[in-house]
């Protein structure tokens, strides 16, 4: 049981962890219908509707990460670069930046077509939890994007799939956009897991419901290409990618922007842009280069 590998069926990730249970779900729906001889059909089915979904308002979106990166001369001339740009020449493009830097943030891009946001987010609306950020805090700042369950976040600190979808529901609940992310390590790619662990990670995101997660962005950044300058292939990409649309589509959140992460760089932007089910682009390393993210935004 999982997210199907290839063009996947209507597969929903933990569905025991789903309420209301969606149609089709593994537990209620798809092996039934496989029991039952009838997954065939169910997958002539779903393939029209992926189709669709490839086509669909899906605007391209390309989020810079900044990570613990930055000064304020720094950030002043890497912000007024991307504010001088013209905003035709690129998609819709935001920055996640360190806290300390979110007011110079909104300040250098108020009234502009960039957006900006935070790589972290409380789970907490507010009370004694020292070092965390709230939801209500970020949106005082102009806010638009909260970044939730980055790998580092995960792995460094601890951050449990269950504390990523509270991050994300808080997030939500102050009108942010919670980005999501999801990404196997390369031990778990190399024993086969890639789809049951964005499946793990996933089940309690998808759990907070249809209307939920259509208020979300995911990523999938798989650890190993993380800051390494291997990116994932494109088909490698575009597999999780799938898997993870399939997943959105029988919740009925198809639209759902889902972003890849790790190692993007102008020169291969194209190539995993050019896939069905890559939306755009969470970026690191190289958004910290006005000229670089801008190429890449630029595709
Ligand atoms: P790099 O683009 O530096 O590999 O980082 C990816 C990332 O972690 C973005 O969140």
């Amino acid at each position: 049981m999982g997210l199907a590998r290839g063009l996947p069926g209507p597969v929903v990730p933990c569905p025991a962890l789903m309420s209301p249970r969606p149609p089709g779900c593994a537990v209620h729906g798809a092996r039934g219908l496989a029991r039952s001889g009838r997954a065939g059909l169910t997958l002539t089915l779903y393939r029209p509707l992926l189709r669709m979904t490839q086509t669909a308002n899906r605007a391209r979106l390309v989020l810079g990460n900044w990570k613990m990166h930055g000064s304020l001369a720094e950030n002043a001339a890497l912000l007024d670069a991307l504010r001088a740009a013209d905003a035709a020449s690129h998609c819709q493009i935001g920055v996640c930046v360190p806290f300390p830097y979110l007011a110079q943030a909104a300040q250098a891009l108020a009234g502009s077509a960039i957006t900006w946001g935070a790589q972290d987010v409380s789970a907490q609306a507010k009370g004694a939890f020292t070092g965390e950020v709230s939801a209500g805090m970020l949106k005082e700042f102009g806010c638009r994007w909260a970044l939730a369950g980055h790998s580092e976040r995960r792995t460094l600190h601890g951050e449990s799939d269950q504390l990523v979808a509270d991050k994300a529901r808080a997030a939500l609940e102050q009108g942010l956009v919670p980005v999501v992310c999801v990404g196997e390590s390369l031990e778990q790619r190399e024993s086969g897991q890639t789809l049951a662990v964005i499946e793990r990670q996933l089940a309690p995101v998808l759990a907070l419901g249809r209307e939920a997660v259509a208020g979300m962005v995911l990523a999938y950044e798989p650890v190993w290409a993380i800051g390494t300058g291997r990116t994932a292939t494109p088909e490698q990409a575009q597999e999780v990618h799938a898997a993870i649309r399939a997943a959105l589509t029988t919740l009925g959140a198809p639209q759902v922007q889902v972003l890849y992460g790790g190692s993007v760089k102008a020169a291969n932007a194209a190539t995993l842009f050019a896939m069905a089910d890559i939306d755009g682009a969470l970026v690191g390393g190289a958004s910290l280069v006005a000229e670089e993210f801008l190429r890449i935004a630029a595709n």
